[in-house]
């Protein structure tokens, strides 16, 4: 993991937004990165607006002078720029170890074109090593949880609520090996509000290794 890796990443993406968008900020140590970038682009005169996808996303980019919008007044996004805990070949991305999946799964289903940023530690051959979190309305904490086991999770309820007011459950699967049936599964789960499985939101990674940033965009064909 490293920080330059995420700067790299965050600048390449950054070239994608233009005057007059309405852009969505995702969470996490690289979007800070990319935000903080687009400040100074604003600084220079670059005229967007933003919405973020969590407080701290949302504070931290109006304290680099960029406009942030409510996202409950918002239905359509022009580019969302988002980290991702995995992300493979075919665009499937694991998110949510910083807690913010279910606004990030919103707010990329709201947008024209969403691109996840990432160091080449992230990327990966399939995705399912990296616990997946699901987003839970405390009243099923047990019942969720019960269920997720019996879909060969091991379950751990995070420490403290989401910025919905709603508890975390980390679910390991050690491997995941019908990403879209078990995003369907979880789906189905009354109580399971928002889960990190993103199969059909990423159009396109820059992912940094050593310096150099690669793009995978999403095979149209
Ligand atoms: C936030 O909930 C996550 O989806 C992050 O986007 C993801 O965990 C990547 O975060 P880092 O950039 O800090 O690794």
């Amino acid at each position: 993991m490293s920080d330059d890796d995420k700067r790299r990443a965050a600048e390449a993406a950054l070239r994608e937004v233009q005057d007059g968008m309405l852009v969505g900020l995702g969470t996490g140590s690289t979007v800070a990165f990319l935000i903080s970038a687009l400040g100074e682009r604003v600084s220079e005169g670059l005229r967007i607006e933003a919405v973020a996808t969590s407080v701290a996303s949302a504070r931290a980019a109006a304290a680099v002078g960029i406009a942030v919008r409510d996202f409950a007044e918002v239905a359509r996004v022009d580019l969302t720029i988002d980290g991702a805990d995995e992300v493979d070949a075919r665009l499937y991305a694991i998110k949510g170890a910083g807690g913010a999946m279910l606004r990030e799964k919103v707010v990329a289903a709201a947008s024209t074109r969403m691109v996840v940023i990432a160091d080449g530690s992230k990327r990966v051959e399939g995705i399912g090593a990296a616990k997946l979190p699901v987003e839970v309305l405390p009243f099923a904490r047990a019942f969720v949880t019960a269920r997720l086991e019996a879909l060969g999770a091991g379950v751990e309820q995070r420490e403290g609520v989401t910025d919905n007011g709603n508890v975390i459950l980390d679910a390991r699967f050690g491997a995941i090996p019908e990403p879209v049936r078990l995003a369907a599964a979880i789906d189905a789960v009354p109580g399971a509000l928002g889960h990190g499985l993103f199969l059909g939101e990423v159009d396109a990674a820059y992912v940094a290794s050593g310096g150099t940033v690669e793009r995978i965009e999403r095979d149209e064909g």
